[in-house]
């Protein structure tokens, strides 16, 4: 990818051959001369990540250069296929990069030594050097690199018995020179532990990314099928990891990408793909029979419904001749599925199956369903394995690695080895969704580690989740990985330069899951950052410990699901929000955690083998790491360290957070040995994720000691509660915040409390006496200006120099401003006639039809209504459609101003357009869930009053939502 790096110095550009200019190879700039001077950071040119490790800088030792340059300085390529080609051209760019010098492939060797790359088939010189029958071992995907001397020559080779292992073997090569790895004595043979290794992407049509932390998607559909070097930059990343299949859309789908446009632009990406033998997949709705067929069933044991996938398959495989397959999420979270029809998962992924078979494409079966939270963490088990045995040998039933959803802490799924009979393959999740987005490093190999090598017992001794998934317990046809991609249009493709090293660390394991998570982060920050052993250690360091901080800090001993209410906006999952999510974690005041024991609890431990079950059923014996994720347990529960429950979270997460300013001065000692722009940029990221950390210790110790009121035995606090913390205020009035202070010191303290409010605001503080570990409320006096607002609003006790939990999400208060109805010319709180609304405002539902008498209401099309029954009153419930709808407002004379509120408590907002006399006065951007914003437009009532009427929309396919519309008078001017 140095499609960035354009310059190339004259000595360099006057070297390039035709062969070179043949291949559309450009010269790094570090194919300059050696200048025999050690990189400091003024030396380092800028980088801006995007050729993530396929960086391929000059080796700086001049001793190892020479050697490097002696083997590898000639290239030997008798010819090959495509993917041949392209593993030459991967050797041509890097090993120019690497040795300074260009390389070029030409095909025979001159020289005393000599770089041999190819098969048997295509190369008479593979066939003197490599025996065939060691070539015979390789299979489809593997090689060999090993050095071989012949005739006092010294040939170093990648030979394969198939194009696809040249491929990946040359990626091999570069890889040990990347990582200045000696090649006298090399000699390796790699053969891939699983056939499928799977990149998996939530992108959208639409270009967003569900759970996307780097931009928008990449996969551009308004262009497509012109193309973009980014597709083959893209596609050479995956072979680097030796990926070998993509499904390129969300699991969540309409069902358009079966057919045209689609199939065109998808099928010039399958072309850009298989020049580096990755596959193109596609997700599939299960209604698309429905959707794109116009069928009224999607019945697999529908004959009109098996004809319709039947013929939707040739016409794919038609246009795309290699075509991969299905990803499918069906009865899951309102997906359509067999289930719908009273059929099983195994009828729905054979019909699929069925009409895949004759390409020899599969179906990869998804068990994430998850229709209640009460179930969550049985019902793929309970669901799947009856059907053991009955899924098509080309369908493959995809499992995450947990039972719940990428969390933090999970044990491995009861799934794996429970399903002898059906194919079964693991999904991780690479983009961090749960464990802190593109902002907290969090690298999550040792996670995957520790699944990988989960011993599930369920075939004796040693079935570990690795030895299933890598087909080795069972006679699976189909099986391996598949991750959850963390790639957008960002520059540096996973939006943070760390992030990066759970997508390269993902798929190497993906091809060795023996591969260690030490090894792992050593070889991916080498080619990363480089090999100056202070950063391969410093930078190592930080990733293999990052999981354990982050845990630390967020949810120890296996508190799940503490990130804020699901939604699928960008930031959902981000933030801790243990008041909402208390389904997940059940604390109450006696006591912390899920009991899912048999015993007692939900009996999820019974989906284990038994001497795991027993280990799990039982709170002494259950590893501590998980024993809040299986148990429920009083606070001062002890742990095998004698300290108890409430002690350890309090310990956990400020050690917790104090590591990550640890590791932003770990990262300082690399300022000059890291290029400046990455450094800073990590820098950056760091800094935010000290913030972002305080922020969970502060939310959560504040939430345990306000249910446990078990004091901190090492420390001492003040803490303060803004409940609710959504609320409305009157604009120019004087409100009251209720905010409650809490005392977590040893003994009583009189306490003052201040509001941070937003310019124009007046507020006092308060005052008030609170004994120990008890809470006293204090009614903060507070006054917004008049106008429509929506603020923040932080509430900070303090006692002479007692330390205050300032960074708790739990001490703000997130205020929407609305004018008394009295001095409005309209005061309407929209939303159903069954919620509840603002006082002395009036109702705006569905039934409010215009009249004179009322002053406002519907013209022609009428909306719908939602209440969410979360928020404020206010924003709690809405009107809402996705056509038009006129509201038509009586106005006095003289000019006023209408301000429209709009946002969702819940998930993500559309844009509310509004139009008046058919121009277009006001629009919203897309928002959050739980964001909200007001629209103001000017208006005029003229000299004696006069209607207007107010068009509300939304773009094509998509809804509007009015939680508000207020109308002022303008004062005078
Ligand atoms: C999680 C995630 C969703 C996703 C789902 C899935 O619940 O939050 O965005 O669709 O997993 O894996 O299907």
């Amino acid at each position: 990818m140095s499609s960035g790096i354009r310059r190339r110095s004259l000595l360099s550009a006057a070297a390039l051959g035709s062969t070179a200019a043949s291949l559309g190879l450009s010269v790094p700039a570090s194919a300059q001369p050696v200048l025999g001077t050690k990189p400091s950071a003024a030396t380092l040119p800028a980088e801006d990540g995007y050729d993530l490790w396929l960086r391929y800088r000059r080796v700086e030792d001049p001793g190892q250069l020479e050697r490097y340059r002696a083997a590898l300085g000639t290239l030997v390529w008798q010819g090959g296929g495509p993917l041949q080609q392209s593993a030459v051209e991967e050797l041509g760019r890097g090993l120019t990069g690497l040795l300074g010098t260009r390389v070029a492939p030409r095909i025979s060797a001159p020289s005393p030594a000599a770089l041999v790359v190819g098969t048997a088939k295509s190369s008479a010189l593979i066939r003197e050097l490599v025996p065939a029958a060691d070539l015979a071992e390789l299979g489809d995907e593997g090689y060999v690199v090993r050095r071989v001397t012949r005739r006092g020559k010294h040939f170093t080779v990648v030979a394969a018995h198939a194009d696809r292992g040249v491929l990946y073997g040359a990626f091999h090569l570069l890889r040990l020179v990347q990582t200045r790895r000696p090649l006298e004595q090399v000699d390796l043979m790699e053969r891939p532990a699983t056939p499928l290794r799977m990149a998996n992407h939530w992108d959208n049509d639409d270009g967003s990314i569900e759970r996307g932390y780097a931009g928008r998607s990449f996969f551009d559909w308004e262009k497509l099928p012109q193309l973009d070097t980014r597709y083959t930059d893209y596609a050479r990343v995956l072979a680097s990891l030796s990926i070998n299949g993509a499904v390129i859309n969300n699991v969540n789908t309409p069902a358009d990408y079966l057919a045209e446009p689609f199939l065109t632009k998808l099928a010039a990406l399958a072309g850009v793909l298989r020049r580096y033998g990755v596959a193109l997949y596609v997700t599939a709705n299960f209604a698309a029979p429905i959707d794109l067929g116009g069928l009224d069933t999607a019945d697999p044991f529908d004959p009109g419904v098996r004809g319709w996938w039947t013929k939707q398959a040739a016409e794919i495989y038609g246009k795309i001749e290699d075509f991969g397959g299905f990803l499918v999420k069906a009865n899951s979270e309102g997906r359509p599925g067999p289930l719908d029809y009273g059929r099983t998962h195994a009828d729905g992924a054979n019909l699929l199956a069925g009409a895949l078979r004759p390409y020899g494409g599969i179906v990869m079966w998804r068990a994430f369903v998850h229709d209640s939270d009460e179930k969550w963490d049985r019902q793929a088990y309970l669901d799947f394995t009856p059907l053991d045995g009955k899924f098509a040998h080309n369908a493959v039933v995809q499992i995450k690695n947990g039972p719940i959803d990428f969390q933090v802490r999970e044990p491995a799924h009861p799934l794996f080895g429970s399903l002898p009979r059906t194919n079964s393959m693991i999904e991780l999740q690479v983009t961090q969704e749960y464990t802190g987005h593109a902002t907290h490093l969090c690298y999550l190999v040792p996670q995957w580690k520790e699944v990988l090598d989960f011993d599930t017992l369920k075939a004796g001794e040693g079935s570990t989740v690795a030895r299933v998934v890598t087909g080795r317990v069972h006679s699976y046809t189909h099986f391996g990985f598949a991750g959850v991609m963390n790639f957008g249009d960002a520059r540096n493709w996973t939006g943070s330069h760390l992030a990066a090293a759970n997508t390269h660390g993902y798929g190497r394991l993906a091809w060795n899951p023996d591969l260690s998570a030490q090894d792992l982060a050593a070889e991916w920050t080498r080619m990363t950052f480089g090999n100056d052993p202070r950063v391969v250690k410093t930078v190592s360091a930080l990733l293999l410990d990052s999981w354990h901080t982050y845990e630390d800090y967020t949810s120890p001993l296996g508190t799940g699901y503490l990130t804020h209410p699901p939604d699928a906006s960008v930031a959902g999952h981000f933030d801790p929000s243990p008041t909402t999510t208390t389904q997940f974690h059940t604390s109450d005041r006696a006591g912390i955690g899920y009991d899912r024991t048999t015993a007692t609890g939900d009996g999820f431990t019974e989906l284990y083998a038994p001497a795991t079950r027993d280990a799990y059923e039982s709170p002494a014996n259950c590893p501590e790491e998980l024993l809040l994720f299986l148990h429920h347990v009083p606070y001062t529960h002890r742990l095998a360290s004698g300290t108890t429950v409430i002690q350890h979270i309090y310990d956990t997460h400020f050690s917790g957070a104090a590591r990550v300013a640890d590791m932003r001065t770990e990262w300082e000692g690399l300022r000059r040995r890291v290029d400046h722009r990455r450094f800073t940029d990590v820098h950056r990221q760091l800094g935010e994720q000290i913030t972002e950390a305080a922020k969970w210790r502060d939310t959560l110790v504040a939430y345990w000691f306000d249910l446990s009121r078990i004091r901190d035995e090492r420390r001492a606090w003040l803490q303060a509660i803004v409940a609710p913390a959504d609320t409305v205020l009157l604009g120019g009035e004087r409100n009251e915040l209720p905010v409650q202070v809490l005392n977590a010191t040893g003994s009583g303290l009189r306490t003052v409390t201040t509001l941070d409010v937003p310019e124009g605001w007046r507020s006092e503080e308060a005052a008030a006496y609170v004994a120990s570990r008890e809470g006293q409320t204090v009614k903060m006096p507070v006054v917004p200006p008049p106008t429509p607002a929506l603020a923040t609003l932080h509430a900070r006790p303090r006692s002479g120099a007692v330390p205050v939990l300032d960074a708790s999400l739990r001490s703000l208060a997130k205020a929407v401003v609305v004018p008394p109805a009295a001095r409005c010319v309209h005061a309407l709180d929209a939303g159903p006639d069954s919620a509840p609304v603002l006082k002395d405002y009036a109702r705006l539902s569905p039934s409010s039809g215009w009249h004179e008498g009322a002053g406002f209401g519907w013209v022609g099309n009428t909306p719908d209504a939602t209440d969410t029954g979360l928020f404020d009153v206010v924003r709690r419930d809405y009107v809402r459609d996705s056509a038009p709808a006129v509201l038509r407002l009586k106005l006095p004379a003289g000019r006023c101003t209408a301000h429209l509120l709009t946002g969702d408590p819940n998930t993500l907002n559309r844009s509310l357009i509004v139009r008046v006399d058919g121009i277009e006065r006001a629009r919203s951007e897309q928002l959050d869930g739980r964001e909200f914003t007001w629209l103001r437009i000017p208006l005029d009532g003229g000299s004696s009053g006069r209607e207007v009427d107010l068009e509300l929309s939304a773009k094509e396919d998509e809804t509007w939502h009015l939680s508000a519309c207020v109308v002022v008078a303008d004062g005078p001017a």
